[in-house]
């Protein structure tokens, strides 16, 4: 691990480049993920955070588990598909069920190394790091662990990756430029919100997953952010307040494309489309919400 910085007395560590909350994770868990042994029949989810983990973690378990939901059907969400690096999520990996799917937040180089055997099935979700950046500094404000910043601060840090999870370029460039050395499906937040049907349809094809048209209908219409912030399982209510305050803001908060407009100015969003550029310019994608924001909403 990096030498003891600031950023540690605020909760944070540094380690292998990127950095985490210790109220989370810690060093050693983060070292004991690359060797763990992946099965065929394994599925990831993995995101930035605030791209829609909670979402997809919705679609997955009632994908993996609609019709039959026995014993899923009184668990949040959270526990129906457990995080790979959470320190409370950490299971005992060797008798974990199969399939049974896990989200990360992290970046391509410290997943287990048998992925990169194309072993398992991983789901990538992206997301206009715009309406990240919103997610995140409104998501900050409830995590009882971090200290209070305004937004041209955290406008800063954001680009320059001095956040938790590190930099969204470099997170979405890994994941990318890498993709052929993982069994991987892209999907982003913004044709979710476009045709969730369409989408929740090509994730059940990436998984090899049959649903019949009422199942289909069922996974969709549970999706909904309306619907899963009615409900308590799905909406992360369960959280403890000593680590999320949800009385200053909600886990699912707008659930809306292009929220970013209402809030930077034109000389931020300016300063933000040239690192863009810069850092991701090169890569030979149209990024699908440049194509879906005039029609998504
Ligand atoms: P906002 O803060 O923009 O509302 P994550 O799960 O990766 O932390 O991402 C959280 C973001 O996903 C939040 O974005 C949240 O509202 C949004 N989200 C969660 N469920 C959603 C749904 N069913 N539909 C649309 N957005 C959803």
């Amino acid at each position: 691990m990096d030498r003891v910085t600031p950023e540690a007395r605020n909760g944070v560590f540094k380690h292998k480049g990127i950095y985490f909350d210790y109220q989370f994770t810690s060093p050693e868990i983060i070292d004991a993920i690359e060797h763990v042994l992946i099965r065929d029949s394994d599925v990831f989810l993995v995101t930035y955070p605030k791209s829609g983990t909670v979402w997809i973690a919705q679609i997955l378990s009632l994908i993996f588990n609609e019709g039959h939901r026995n014993g899923t059907a009184h668990s949040e969400n959270g526990t129906r598909i457990t995080c790979l690096e959470f320190k409370a999520d950490y299971p005992d990996f060797n008798s974990r069920p199969s399939p049974h799917p896990l989200s990360s937040h992290l970046p391509y180089y410290l997943m287990p190394r048998d992925l990169r055997l194309r072993k398992g099935k991983i789901i990538y979700v992206c997301r206009n790091p715009k309406d990240v950046m919103l997610s995140s500094y409104h998501f900050r404000k409830l995590i009882q662990s971090r200290k209070s910043t305004n937004w041209e601060t955290f406008i800063e840090s954001f680009m320059s990756g001095k956040v938790l999870y590190g930099s969204w370029f470099d997170h979405v460039r890994g994941w990318y430029t890498h993709r052929e050395d993982f069994n991987i499906f892209f999907v982003t937040y913004e044709e979710m919100k476009k045709d969730l049907r369409s989408a929740v349809l090509k994730i059940c094809t990436f998984l090899d997953v049959n649903l019949d048209e009422k199942a289909v209908d069922t996974v969709v219409e549970k999706a909904t952010f309306k619907n899963m912030k009615d409900d308590p399982l799905a909406s992360y209510k369960f959280i403890p307040n000593s680590i999320i305050d949800q009385s200053k803001g909600d886990f699912l908060r707008k659930g809306i494309v292009g929220d970013w407009k209402n809030v930077m100015t034109v000389a931020q969003n300016e300063i933000f489309d040239k690192v863009y550029k810069e850092k991701m310019g090169d890569l030979p994608i149209k990024m699908l919400w440049e194509l879906n924001e005039e029609t998504a909403s």
